[in-house]
């Protein structure tokens, strides 16, 4: 590194914790009480366009859609709307689009985080071109992820392009230009940016004593001329002439002209055009959604919004010679949910599958469609073997990396992990897409003793302590690690049925290793149903339930007054019956050896939350943390109260799952069932979040109901950081990508800047691509408390589109005691060169609708035009039918220039005068054909057609042309 970069990097570093730099409507947080931010445009915008789809889908099924779509609605009413088939009666639980929503708005804030000096990704110093093509090359990004069914990768992206785009309304004149629509062309790479002004047209003025309501040179806005601010921190550098962004910490804006023309917040330089702003940006982040939505269809569309009332069901089995007990199971349960679920709400959103053995593991296999998960799985079969270690941990990482936040995955093995050095890794990976892992180990010994199978060679047992390092992975992530016969396997799987229930919360979770006997309560509220404890730990554990009554259960009776109680290898599963005995239920377990007990049941109310970390300044502002808070500081959660507009959060806790600690935060509400909760001096050790309140709504009697919920993943704390920037997370196939990263320690939550230390890395990606680290890096003396090292991350050139690929860097210090990581999402993306649409051009249509509708039905129309995505597109990939029911016929021929042709022949009753079509090349570029049967005035069928051709909702850019044809068709081209 020359001492220009050294510079320059400090110079990030500092920026970085700079107040202030945060210059676009604020991400995540408005503590002015009145401006609106990146969240709030994007959820907004998520809303209305994800209502708009279920609005259109009830419409073609013939169903009352009720729900008013404007900015007041919230995940639950769309969820619930969205939900109403008429036959629906499960309970409904909207925390899998609330989870998908946050991941959309934390991956926008990022970008500030990120991209914080990037014009283009901003739309500073007029930068259209290169803010256009971040736009672009992120939505055809987002297609081709969609396509390969990769929705999480997908969301990260969309989030990203969404905040360029939201930007445009805060740091172009778009606004006072008197637009009242938004700019079209951002989304179309096939037009060209027109009206913009000059690099040497002067733009803006002084302020007026700090008055920049009218700084805008008149000139400009005659002519319609769009431009943008200039933006900098370190330098007051502009072209002559131009406008700044404005604010304390852009330089360029102290300078002639001074002032600046942002609407980022009410208090911006032109903070009352703020509202307008953010308004125009709900509307262009719609439009940008309605263009994936016609790319991807309806059902992949609000599969990437997270619309699901339904988990994935995942399974990574172990397929060696021993297993075929175990698949021959998890055939059985995984076909009986399939059959009991499919065409309800509650069938499973997508299905995961990773076979391992040695020395493979996978490939992966996901899938949303039922029969392809039940070929797979039945192509399984179990083989080889008697090399005892297996890849288990490598086939969960595969499942970790692929399934959506807070999946819950099933493992079946019956030997030890080969590749325990993935510990650690599985562990970040866990911590950081929050999901639950319980293992079905089958045939575990109670020694250490190997014992000689059937056919005389060594078995594949697993000991103890090959046990434990599953019993901790299932540990951290709130799952269970199940150790049962084979023969008992079958009723050990009632946990999986269990958890493909609709809306299961968890209420109440601990573990107790070393084991000691203990009693734990926990509280039942009215919304509950249907809920199950699970009690793992050695057989000769004894455990009482009181209810609020004082009925009491032993676990010698297996049908009592409290619960049904079944018994499977260290697993009790007791049923309980909570009608009408809302409050405070009892557990006492008596057992000296390591035992967990879990609690669960079904209800809307319910949370999700994510580690957000502060930015210092002026407005201050919050993004995502990733990897684990530090030892004795300061951690800030955004909690999210899913449910019931009554719900009411008392409090929110750290709780120590193993010991006594608890750690009571402090909540700050920020509206809709949102609360920042920060806790101060987060002392050493795991911990849950537990969060207490009252539900006023679920229940006839007048005093609201207390209830508890409780998440599953544990929250680590570290003395070491790991942070790492990655510049651009959409790589190209063949191409490398390297991650600087740095390690600090932390005394008491603060960077220690005189520690030393050497600390072993490690970097791992769930593709298995090539990837290069430092073995250690080292804090030397006078190193300023930090280490710096780079792992490069090569991309095969054969990797599709939209796979994507997780990378996580770990740190561990020196005694092995403590280790933090950073985890890394990319996605692969081709440079998407063809971005012209496919056209139309219609080719006759036949016969002439009746005047009379009463005559409709004995009559067709037909409609035939030429599609093609010319010489040089990448060709059509699909063309449906988005108005109207008749039917559509596709055949190919050859054009004139050798490119191929699709002749669409559409035809439908004259009782459905309009047609619509989609047409789709294989990049992602939509093409959208309307055409319409007039009826005719005259007997004579002399009518009128027009074709057009404009952008979709564009104000520029439209070719009318007028032909007469023998019917009444206009053909709209969008
Ligand atoms: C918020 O801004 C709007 C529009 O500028 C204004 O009408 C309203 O009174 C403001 N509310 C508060 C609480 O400042
Ligand atoms: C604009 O303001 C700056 C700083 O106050 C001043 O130096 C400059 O002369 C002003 N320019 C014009 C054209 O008034
Ligand atoms: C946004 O779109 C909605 C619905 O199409 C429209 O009613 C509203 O006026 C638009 N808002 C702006 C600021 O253009």
């Amino acid at each position: 590194m020359t001492a220009r970069q050294t510079v320059m990097l400090l110079m990030v570093v500092v920026v970085l914790s700079l107040p202030g730099l945060i210059h676009c409507f604020q991400p995540l947080f408005s503590f002015d009480g009145n401006s609106t931010t990146h969240r709030d445009i994007t959820q907004r915008a998520v809303l209305r366009k994800t209502a708009e789809v279920c609005r259109d889908i009830a419409a073609s099924e013939g169903r009352d859609f009720s729900l008013t779509i404007d900015d007041s609605l919230s995940a639950d009413m769309v969820q619930r709307a969205c939900s109403s088939t008429g036959t629906f009666t499960s309970l409904l639980s909207s925390v899998l689009f609330r989870t998908a929503i946050a991941n959309m708005y934390f991956s926008n804030a990022k970008v500030d985080v990120v991209y914080a000096l990037s014009e283009e990704h901003h739309f500073d110093d007029e930068t259209f071109q290169g803010g256009r093509d971040v736009i672009t090359a992120g939505v055809s990004a987002v297609k081709a992820s969609v396509k390969l069914e990769n929705f999480v990768a997908g969301r990260w992206t969309l989030g990203r392009v969404c905040h360029t785009l939201q930007d445009f309304y805060s740091h172009s004149n778009w606004v006072e230009l008197g637009n009242k629509a938004p700019y079209s062309t951002l989304i179309r790479p096939d037009q060209p940016l027109e009206n913009l002004a000059g690099p040497s047209t002067p733009t803006c003025r002084n302020c007026t004593g700090g008055n920049c309501a009218d700084n805008l040179l008149p000139d400009l806005l005659q002519q319609g001329l769009l431009t943008s601010g200039y933006f900098n921190i370190f330098s007051s550098a502009k072209p002559a002439g131009k406008c700044s962004h404005g604010g304390s910490f852009d330089k360029t804006s102290k300078r002639d002209p001074v002032g600046g023309i942002s609407k980022d917040d009410v208090g911006s330089s032109h903070g009352s055009l703020h509202h307008k702003a953010a308004d125009l940006a709900v509307n262009a982040t719609m439009e940008l959604l309605e263009d994936i939505r016609v790319a991807v269809g309806d059902e992949n569309f609000l599969r990437l919004m997270g619309l699901s009332q339904s988990s994935v069901l995942c399974f990574v089995i172990d397929t060696t010679g021993s297993m075929s007990d175990d698949i021959a199971e998890a055939k059985r349960v995984s076909f009986e949910i399939i059959d009991s679920k499919r065409g309800t709400q509650q069938e499973p959103s997508a299905y995961i599958l990773v076979p391992f053995n040695d020395p493979g593991f996978g490939p992966l296999i996901m899938t949303t469609d039922a029969d392809v998960f039940k070929d797979s799985i039945n192509m399984l079969s179990a083989n080889g073997g008697g090399d005892v270690p297996e890849l288990c941990l490598s086939g969960l990482q595969l499942a970790l990396t692929a399934a959506p936040p807070s999946s819950e995955i099933f493992i079946f093995t019956d030997a030890p992990a080969k590749d325990a050095h993935l510990k650690s890794t599985i562990t970040a990976l866990i911590e950081s897409t929050k999901s639950v892992v319980t293992f079905m180990l089958t045939d575990v010994l109670a020694s250490r003793r190997r014992r000689r199978s059937a056919q005389g060679g060594i078995s594949r047992a697993m000991s103890q302590s090959d046990a434990q390092l599953y019993r901790d992975l299932a540990r951290a992530s709130g799952g269970q690690a199940i150790e049962v016969t084979k023969s008992d396997l079958s009723v050990a799987t009632s946990v999986i049925e269990d958890s493909s229930a609709s809306a299961v919360v968890t209420v109440f979770q601990v573990v107790r290793n070393p084991g000691i006997p203990d009693n734990f309560t926990f509280t039942v509220d009215g919304s509950l149903r249907n809920m199950t404890a699970y009690i793992t730990g050695a057989s000769s554990l004894t455990f009482s339930l009181t209810s609020p009554t004082g009925v009491s259960q032993s676990s010698s009776q297996s049908s009592g007054p409290l619960a049904s109680l079944t018994t499977a290898g260290n697993l009790r599963r007791l049923s309980l019956d909570t009608d009408n005995q809302t409050g405070s239920w009892q557990i006492s377990v008596n057992s000296n050896s390591p035992y967990s007990v879990k609690v669960t049941g079904q209800s809307s109310v319910n949370f999700i939350y994510n580690l957000v970390e502060a930015h210092e300044g002026a407005h201050g502002d919050f993004s995502l943390k990733e990897g684990r808070p530090l030892s004795g500081g300061n951690a800030s959660l955004l909690v999210s109260v899913t449910g019931s507009d009554t719900v009411k959060v008392t409090e929110v806790t750290l709780f120590d799952s193993s010991g006594p600690t608890e750690v009571n935060g402090s909540l700050q509400s920020m509206g809709s069932g949102n609360f920042l909760v920060t806790f101060s001096g987060v002392p050493p050790g795991d911990f849950v979040v537990r969060l207490k309140g009252e539900d006023s709504s679920s229940t006839s009697r007048s005093a609201p109901s207390s209830f508890q919920r409780q998440a599953s993943t544990q929250i680590k704390t570290s003395s070491i950081s790991v942070t790492s920037q990655a510049n651009n997370t959409n790589v190209e196939p063949g191409s490398t990508v390297s991650v600087p990263f740095t390690v600090t320690t932390s005394t008491n939550g603060v960077v220690n800047d005189s520690a030393t230390g050497t600390f072993t890395v490690r970097a791992n990606n769930d593709r298995s691509y090539a990837s290069t680290s430092p073995s250690t890096v080292t804090i030397a003396t006078g190193g300023g408390g930090a280490a710096n090292g780079t792992v490069t991350l090569t991309v095969p050139s054969t990797a599709a589109s939209g796979t994507d690929v997780t990378l996580t860097i770990e740190a561990e210090n020196a005694a092995d005691t403590d280790v933090n990581y950073a985890v890394l999402r990319f996605s692969v993306a081709a440079k998407v060169t063809d971005v012209t649409r496919p056209v139309c051009q219609e080719v006759s249509t036949s016969t002439s609708c009746p005047s009379s509708s009463s005559l409709c039905a004995s009559s067709q129309w037909e409609f035939i035009a030429n599609l093609t995505d010319g010489i040089n597109g990448t060709g059509i990939e699909s063309i449906t039918v988005r108005q109207g029911n008749g039917t559509l016929n596709t055949s190919t021929v050859a054009g004139a220039e050798g490119e191929n042709i699709t002749v669409a022949t559409y035809s439908a009753s004259c009782c459905s005068q309009n047609v619509e079509l989609a047409v789709v090349d294989k990049v992602g570029n939509v093409g959208t054909c309307v055409g319409q049967a007039r009826e005719s005035t005259t007997s004579a069928p002399v009518t009128t057609a027009a074709l057009n051709t404009t952008s979709t909702g564009g104000p520029t850019l439209s070719i009318s042309r007028c032909l007469w044809i023998s019917v009444a068709v206009s053909l709209l081209w969008k």
